[in-house]
């Protein structure tokens, strides 16, 4: 039957030995949620059996290493190195394949890359890295100077060796059930760092010549082939173009698929990007839907096997343009699989407005998880890593619960707490729901954080949670509630300094408001953001004053940004830091046509103002005590502090209350949601605050009748 909305997403295609049921593919995502020996454990079950139940054709499982010894991408990535770890890979494929999925596994050596171990790094190259987008990147270090590693060339030897563990990981693969195997030759990790013309510097058979540098993938594949037999699938992933000067360019990705193609390959999977210049791999919210789909494209035009396309695809009618015009035979989504495993299905039953898109913020998955070497998140879908969200347990006592503030901690407690049965209030002191999402709506590059904020407006209004805008309810109203959670976030910090009232001072808010005229949501009652001068200081450090900066210089402005620490920008997601500082020098993220700006944004470190004169003359003062000043016309207050509480009152009058999110501690959008999941799953029978002041409920049965249950307040 041809699918009314997406004939081509829908329909089947054979690769290889075996024939995918939709053109839907998750490209392989490490999850770094196995057991530390790198076996299977229900983690990885359950996160990627969530993804074929919801539909999703071929599913290629992450990064698993051929030798944990010298290398694992991450620290708890998938490891296919030993024999025992067979039993718990055909768990793992039979897990996907009882929902109609087809599946494989990617195999990766991370080489210079590796998260583990962290010395005595193998590379085709000596060199010495320091690459801050990768999970191998030593964030741990507070030291600057320790962060750059030195690898070794590895000897021909040890790469023939290596060849062998591919060969035999493959097989293990196979053994498990698996429809095919991935071979990892993307992203300057082990493969790629032996094709890449850019790191590549070896002058012996590995290395060279082109076909040199495709020795060691061609031989891994000839060791398959006769390790595995020619009908066992095996695809290749590898960046259309790495990005950097002197690496990989489309017309040589092409003779690599054309070579690939008349070796036996099965399909070709073409990503982007090297971590030298990370954004391109990982690519930032910046970047628009599909920006690296001209790569499939072109190698498509010369090679019959089928070719995946990937980066930054969210919208199935997006991807169905994608295949129907031919661009690709396979869409391929990694992220878009994180924050929602049933996208296919979404898509499948019309209604793709149900579909959490990602929002491309890299935050739960990379910099707050892999990057620090702990399990795989996601800033918007709590649901990842922690199954307590899958099956929501409906409430034993359905309650009243007062939720205050509209952002995305409190619109994301309303919705558990109304999917679990509770009756919700929202309170929210603005016109619209959304919070801080929507500061950044009008920043060319960010306004896919509107997306999150619309999908949960959504779903709060399917759930009949009860809204209240223009609305700061005191302590008399919330008394009527069981429990009360506030998500009232963060609001402007002003300094006690001189001239801090003058004209010349405007905040953040001010700047980052969106336009009023066309906005679907304008409740009316909102000032047009306001116009700053041609030369402005934003004094912060936090995304407030990140976003005004990009905001302002977007408009052509002058930009300088003072903070009082050593570098602007620390606590930012590393690839998104990357385009921003390429942008504020004046150039632009890899891969992005996005206009860059027009005066170079100036970054002040290690410095505070002090004083603001009504002239507009701005005093700075360093952190040795220097003075200098500085002409501006605006200066744009932008770090941020908690909201006025009334949490205090409400604990006095014995109302069970809890902060939640940037109200409790200025952190991100990953902890907002978190916290606010975490509470609306909290509220239950024998709820109460512990003596930690913290929601709890669903005593264990030994408190639970009497002796040590908690009195609220
Ligand atoms: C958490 C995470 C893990 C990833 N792991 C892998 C991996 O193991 N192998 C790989 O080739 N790419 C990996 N990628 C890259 C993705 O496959 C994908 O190319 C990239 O995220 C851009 O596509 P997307 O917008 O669909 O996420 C990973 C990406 C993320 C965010």
């Amino acid at each position: 039957m041809t699918h009314p909305d997406y004939p081509h997403l829908f329909s089947p295609i054979r690769i290889g030995n075996f024939v995918v049921p939709n053109r839907i593919c998750q490209v392989p995502t490490d999850i770094s949620s196995g057991n530390a020996d790198g076996s299977v454990n229900q983690r990885v079950i359950t996160y990627h059996e969530q993804i074929a139940k919801g539909g999703c054709g071929f599913i290629i499982v992450g990064a698993s290493t051929p030798d944990r010894a010298t290398g694992r991408p991450t620290v708890t990535c998938l490891s296919v190195d030993e024999d025992p770890m067979i039993p718990g890979l055909a768990e793992l494929a039979e897990a996907m394949h009882r929902h109609g999925a087809t599946c494989a596994v990617q195999i990766q050596h991370p080489g210079r890359q590796a998260a583990w171990p962290r010395k005595d790094l193998v590379s085709a190259t000596d060199q010495v890295v320091e690459l801050p987008g990768s999970a191998g990147h030593e964030v741990v270090y507070a030291e600057e100077l320790a962060k750059g590693k030195s690898v070794r060339a590895m000897t021909v030897e040890e790469v023939y060796a290596l060849v062998e563990k591919f060969a035999e990981a493959a097989w293990r693969v196979q053994q498990a059930g698996f429809d095919a195997v991935e071979l990892h030759g993307a992203h300057g990790y082990l493969i790629a760092q032996f094709m890449s013309p850019y790191v590549n510097r070896r002058n012996d058979r590995f290395g060279g010549t082109f076909i040199n540098r495709m020795r060691i993938v061609l031989e891994i594949i000839a060791r398959i082939r006769h390790k595995c037999g020619r009908d066992f699938p095996v695809g290749v992933r590898y960046s259309g173009e790495e990005w950097i000067e002197g690496g990989r360019t489309i017309a040589e990705s092409v003779t690599i698929a054309q070579l690939l193609e008349q070796q036996g390959a099965d399909f070709v999977d073409i990503s982007a990007g090297i971590f030298e210049a990370p954004a391109a791999v990982m690519d930032p919210m910046y970047y628009p839907q599909g920006w690296n789909t001209y790569a499939a494209e072109e190698v498509k035009k010369h090679v019959s096997i089928p070719v995946i396309t990937s980066h930054t695809l969210r919208d199935p009618g997006y991807c169905e343009k994608i295949l129907a015009a031919g661009r690709a035979d396979l869409v391929g989504l990694s992220r878009q699989m994180i924050a929602d495993p049933y996208w296919a299905n979404k898509a499948y039953a019309r209604q793709p407005e149900e579909i959490r898109k990602c929002i491309s913020c890299l935050v739960g998955c990379w910099q707050e998880s892999l990057m620090i070497k702990r399990h795989m998140r996601c800033a918007i879908n709590p649901a990842v890593g922690d199954e307590r969200f899958i099956h929501l347990e409906p409430a034993g006592t359905p309650r009243r619960l007062g939720v205050v503030g509209g952002g995305p901690g409190g619109m994301e407690a309303a919705r558990i707490a109304a999917l679990r049965g509770h009756q919700v209030t929202l309170f929210e002191r603005t016109g619209e729901l959304g919070g801080a999402l929507l500061c950044t709506c009008m920043l060319p590059g960010k306004n896919k954080l509107r997306w999150y904020a619309d999908w949960l407006r959504r779903q709060v209004a399917k759930l009949g949670v009860e809204v209240r805008l223009h609305s700061t309810p005191g302590l008399e109203e919330l008394r009527g509630f069981d429990a009360v959670i506030l998500a009232t976030g963060s609001k402007v910090a002003r300094p006690a300094i001189p001239g801090i009232d003058s004209t010349r001072v405007c905040t953040f808010e001010d700047v980052l408001r969106c336009k009023v005229e066309g906005c679907e949501y304008h409740p009316g009652d909102r000032e047009p953001p306001l116009e700053c001068g041609q030369t402005v200081l934003v004094w912060g450090d936090h995304f407030a004053a990140a976003d005004s900066a990009e905001k302002l210089a977007g408009d052509g402005k002058k930009v300088y940004v003072v903070t009082e620490n050593r570098e602007f920008a620390q606590w930012m997601e590393p690839c998104h830091r990357d385009v921003l500082f390429k942008r504020f020098a004046g150039s632009n993220g890899e891969g992005l046509t996005s206009k860059p700006f027009q005066h170079t944004v100036t970054v002040i470190a290690n410095t505070t103002v002090t004083e603001i004169k009504d002239s507009g003359e701005v005093a700075l003062m360093d952190h040795r005590f220097r003075k200098s000043a500085l002409a501006v016309d605006n200066v744009v207050l932008a770090s941020v502090v908690p909201e006025e509480s009334l949490y205090d009152q409400l604990l006095d009058a014995e109302i069970t209350a809890v902060k939640i999110g940037d109200h409790k501690r200025v952190r991100n959008l990953l902890s907002a949601v978190k916290e606010g999941a975490n509470a609306a799953l909290t509220i239950d029978d024998g709820l109460a605050l512990n003596a930690n002041r913290a929601l709890t409920s669903r005593h264990p049965t030994e408190v639970g009748r009497g002796a040590g249950v908690i009195a609220a307040g």
